[in-house]
């Protein structure tokens, strides 16, 4: 796969090898337009290089979105290192790794993502000054499912005030996909405003967790919660979950959650939008945790950061009105929103202007 035949829009693409720790990573800056791009990154025992570089050239673009509409001064970046986490990583990789990212002089900001954790930020802080996602002990903001949560109940508030005129759960029935990090806060969030709250995972220990704190959670099988009776589902596992076979049997009349990429494909948000749902775009109402490690380079304050990803609630409303307004779903709404903002605030070229 070519970078520059597939006219991906990225901005810079770089290949990092270091023969003496085996590190070989990708990083991708899909655009500086805002501000420095920041990302994740994904340790992932990719089977080949151009899976390993499509999924940083997906990722990256998406992490310029979401920031865009977060409202953040930044740009959108990820990069990828290549192999198995549990066997690859080391000290020396991991340094390695800290040297590029620092090579690039604060164009690209680093953070955890799948495989990487804040100690392992920590040890990539020793060579670079870009890191984002340390631990608290370094000044760093913790777990960033506490602001992701929080975020996408917001998004979920603006959704329930579209469809039922009022900002609030209460009374109202929302099932929850996968209740991990992220899923077990935002149970914790709906029953203060109390909803009822229906659960599943394929994880019958994080189950055990959130019914132990709320014997009032009802569980039901992971394949048959997005049929249930709810008026509001919450997917807070993997991606793909609004699918040709799980979006015909939904019964939801809002589906708002955590998990990225939720429309399997292209077309999906208008089969939702034609059979009357309202769909809160994932990477709006998930920008939480971004909020919550952006906010570190600034100086991690908790305060400050949640002040801002309550902000998600008007931001939702804000792209639920576009929507209305250019007869388009709210993915669509969303992209816009963004591809707008990078235009108008950033120096985005107009190409990628609908
Ligand atoms: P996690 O790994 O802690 O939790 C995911 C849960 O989903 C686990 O308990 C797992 O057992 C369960 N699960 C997996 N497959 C399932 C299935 N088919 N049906 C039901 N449950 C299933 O992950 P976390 O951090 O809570 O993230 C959840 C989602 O939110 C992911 O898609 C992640 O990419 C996204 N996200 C997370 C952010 C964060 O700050 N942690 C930020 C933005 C997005």
């Amino acid at each position: 796969m070519g970078v520059f035949s597939a006219s991906t829009g990225h901005e810079q693409v770089v290949f990092c090898e270091d023969a003496a720790s085996g590190l070989k990573a990708i990083i991708a800056i899909y655009s500086t337009a805002l501000g420095p791009a920041l990302g994740g990154t994904r340790f992932y025992p990719y089977e080949t290089e151009d899976d390993a570089l499509h999924d940083v050239l997906n990722l990256s673009r998406a992490m310029a979105y979401k920031a865009a509409c977060a409202g953040l001064d930044l740009g959108g970046g990820k990069a990828v290192i290549i192999g198995d986490p549990a066997k690859d990583k080391s000290e020396a990789l991991l340094r390695a790794y800290g040297r590029f990212v620092q090579s690039l002089n604060g164009r690209y900001f680093t953070a955890c993502d799948v495989g990487t954790y804040v100690q392992d930020m920590d040890v990539v802080a020793r060579e670079c000054t870009f890191v984002t996602g340390r631990s608290p002990e370094h000044g760093g903001a913790g777990d960033s499912a506490v602001l992701t949560a929080y975020g996408v109940f917001q998004g979920m508030r603006a959704a329930a005030e579209a469809v039922w005129g009022k900002p609030t759960l209460a009374g109202r029935r929302v099932g929850v996909a996968g209740v991990g990090k992220v899923g077990h806060h935002l149970v914790d969030h709906l029953l203060d405003d109390g909803a009822s709250v229906v659960v599943a995972d394929v994880d019958p220990a994080a189950i055990d967790r959130v019914r132990s704190a709320h014997a009032e959670v009802e569980a039901v099988d992971a394949d048959a919660l997005v049929s249930q009776d709810m008026d509001v589902y919450a997917p807070c596992a993997l991606g793909g979950a609004l699918s040709d076979e799980t979006v015909p049997v939904l019964q939801a009349k809002i589906v708002c959650g955590a998990a990225n990429n939720q429309l399997d494909h292209p077309g999906i948000e208008k089969v939702l939008a034609d059979g009357g749902v309202l769909y809160a775009p994932d990477y709006v109402v998930n920008a939480g945790g971004l909020i919550q490690v952006a906010d570190e380079i600034e100086g991690f304050n908790f305060d400050r950061a949640k002040a801002h990803a309550a902000k998600i609630f008007d931001t939702t409303q804000q792209v639920f009105a576009i929507a209305a307004d250019e007869g388009v779903p709210p993915a669509v709404a969303a992209d816009r929103f963004a591809e707008r903002r990078m235009a108008e605030v950033g120096r985005l070229r107009s190409v990628y202007l609908r």
